[in-house]
């Protein structure tokens, strides 16, 4: 990617006046501010209409950084940085005490990610400090993954916005808590499997339901288009079929000839779980703007290396 100096130049000189600019990442485009900064960080809170106890990830140029921003970081800590980062692993540590409580939504954690973009790598070194994004997307709706998705989700109350195409990864990283044993406290872009291998054992996995009340800022509606979406063992086992409700479908296999006419859009999703990860977001965004009343979504298989789709699925369905 050729990485255009100017607009880098720009979104520092924001972040420094304590603007918001949305940034490019692997995972998601992030709503971007100064960490060190409370009224920045404030406006961002304001934009999503997130409250204020739900923590951001701060997003470092680099592992070495960890020192300025975490404190009585464990030896794992350091092992895990060196395998993903920069990548979609987020870690949680004991904060550093100069970082801001309103930066980690009153927590004594917090969240820290190098994120593997080119243009946020470019950005964050020349800023040269931290930048706190969340999801560039208003309060339990659908992460943005491409700068179109940050304008229709923001619109001004983002001061710039770094465009840096489509996100790569498209679901957001995986959050593992280092407070205690390792713990996953959000499946994403990084499998169980791979921690495990680095880790040399499993870490223990807050799964479902009971995880949602105990991590800050995981609501159980999250992710969601504002349509009804259910989730489906088979797209033409349509539960409503008989009302004649007009409805759209992402499913597996092509759109059948004899499909109803009050079906109106039938998306084939990739059974590559990567791609389907990548395109996600994008199709329940336009899933939610096709003319049906409701969404159905094709369960994916039950494995593992489909989990964190599962997960997001789950949270933007109306039967979780
Ligand atoms: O991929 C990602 O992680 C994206 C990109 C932009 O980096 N960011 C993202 O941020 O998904 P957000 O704010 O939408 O989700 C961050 C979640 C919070 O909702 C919370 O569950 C968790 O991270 N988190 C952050 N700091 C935490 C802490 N100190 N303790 C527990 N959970 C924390
Ligand atoms: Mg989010």
């Amino acid at each position: 990617m050729i990485i255009d100096h100017s607009a880098i130049a720009h979104a520092t000189s924001l972040l420094k006046e304590g603007k918001l600019v949305a940034i490019p990442t692997e995972t998601v485009y992030g709503l971007g501010a100064d960490a060190l900064n409370t009224e920045a960080i404030q406006k961002v809170y304001t934009a999503k209409g997130r409250p204020s106890t739900n923590p951001l990830i701060i997003h470092l140029a680099n592992a070495q950084a960890m020192i300025e921003w975490a404190i009585d970081i464990p030896e794992m800590a350091w092992k895990l940085a060196k395998a993903f980062w920069p990548g979609p692993l987020t870690l949680i540590l004991p904060k550093h005490p100069r970082v801001p409580f309103c930066a980690t939504g009153n927590q004594a954690s917090i969240g820290l990610r190098v994120p593997n973009h080119p243009l946020a790598l470019a950005l964050l070194n020349n800023f040269g400090g931290g930048i706190a994004a969340p999801s560039a997307n208003r309060y339990r709706k659908i992460s943005p993954t491409t700068p179109e998705h940050v304008r229709e989700e923001l619109g001004n109350s983002v001061d710039y916005i770094l465009e840096g195409g489509p996100c790569q990864v498209g679901i957001e990283s995986t959050i593992v808590s280092l407070l205690d044993t390792p713990r996953i406290l959000r499946q994403g872009g990084i499998s169980a499997e791979a921690l495990t291998e680095v880790l040399g054992f499993k870490p223990s996995n807050q799964d479902k339901k009971p995880s949602l009340i105990q991590v800050p800022g995981q609501s159980d509606v999250h992710y969601a288009p504002s349509k009804p979406l259910y989730i489906v063992d088979k797209p033409d086992q349509n539960p409503f079929y008989s009302t004649q409700r007009s409805y759209s479908v992402m499913a597996f296999g092509p759109k059948p000839q004899d499909a109803p006419s009050c079906l109106s859009t039938w998306i084939r999703a990739s059974s590559d779980p990567i791609i389907y990860a990548r395109e996600l977001y994008a199709y329940l965004r336009i899933l939610d703007h096709a003319p049906g009343e409701y969404i159905l979504v094709e369960s994916p298989p039950l494995q593992e290396n489909w989990w964190a789709i599962h997960d997001r699925l789950k949270r933007a369905s109306t039967t979780y």
